[in-house]
């Protein structure tokens, strides 16, 4: 058994090994990242964007990480399995964010979750890391915000953002987190934050610096329609293979050369033969 865990992690990033990262929703793409040997997977609130066809992350719900987290960590053989709190889990009490952390891993299965923000949540980590519940940073572009932060856009640009970025990310190192992930930051700010952590950083248009990369697979697969954010590398154009699959059926099954006799059982009666 070669399953990942927070002192993984961390030895990756001291050995200098990249992280490799991505989302994932459901069992069978969960089982293909893990026989990848992707390290980390993610089941982020994205679902809400991904497959839910939200417009943001903002309507998902604990029900919906709890679902979509029990198919995932049952494909989830070696890879880290880390599960977005969703909008307004954590926010409320730290009892109220206990509570629903622990069913992520209770319920979900998962080994982690992730939480948004910097020092205004360090204490909300500390009590989820003191109940021994290993938590996730993320900070930058944070999405459950995006409607305080007037948009998807890049973090830390000037001065003043870029020394609150750098002391959110120390503070949340001191509550305890066991990674951080760093979404749309400028590429010298993520450096400068890599290096003085111990703990990894994770990084989504962040740069090449970070100790790891995550894609929301979705975008980097092609299955998402629309504006695709400049962080993103598309490697595949899965909707084109869906949509050359699907018309070939549509066709064969109305020029009835699907089924044929290969795909359909015998005749009951062997008269008339
Ligand atoms: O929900 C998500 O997919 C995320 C990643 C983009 C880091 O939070
Ligand atoms: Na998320």
């Amino acid at each position: 058994n070669d399953k990942i865990t927070v002192s993984t992690l961390k030895r990756l990033k001291k050995d200098g090994i990249k992280i490799t990262a991505l989302t994932a929703y459901d069992y069978p793409t969960a089982r293909i990242l893990d026989e990848c040997g992707v390290h980390f997977i993610l089941v982020g609130d994205s679902l809400g964007m991904a497959v839910l066809g939200y417009e943001s992350t903002i309507p998902v719900t604990m029900d919906d990480m709890v679902h979509h987290t029990k198919a995932v960590t049952k494909a989830a053989k070696n890879a880290f399995v880390v599960a977005d709190m969703p909008f307004m889990s954590y926010n409320i009490s730290k009892e109220d964010a206990l509570k629903n952390a622990a069913r992520l891993l209770a319920e979900g299965g998962a080994q982690a979750v992730k939480l948004e923000g910097g020092i205004e949540i360090a204490e909300t980590v500390k009590a989820i890391v003191n109940a021994g519940i290993p938590v996730v940073g993320h900070i930058g572009l944070t999405p459950q915000s995006v409607n305080q932060l007037g948009g998807y856009k890049v973090q830390g640009k000037d001065d003043k953002a870029a020394s609150k970025l750098k002391s959110d990310a120390k503070s949340l190192e001191d509550a305890g987190i066991c990674a951080l992930v760093l979404e749309c930051v400028p590429m010298d700010l993520a450096k400068e934050i890599t290096e003085s952590l111990s703990i990894p950083t994770i990084g989504i248009g962040a740069g090449q610096y970070c100790d790891g990369q995550i894609l929301v697979l979705h975008d980097m697969l092609g299955l998402t329609q629309g504006h695709k954010p400049k962080f993103v590398k598309q490697y595949a154009n899965i909707s084109q293979i869906i949509k050359d699959a699907v018309g070939s059926y549509i066709a064969d099954v109305q020029s009835q050369s699907f089924p044929t006799e290969e795909y359909s059982f015998a005749n009951r009666k062997s008269d008339g033969k």
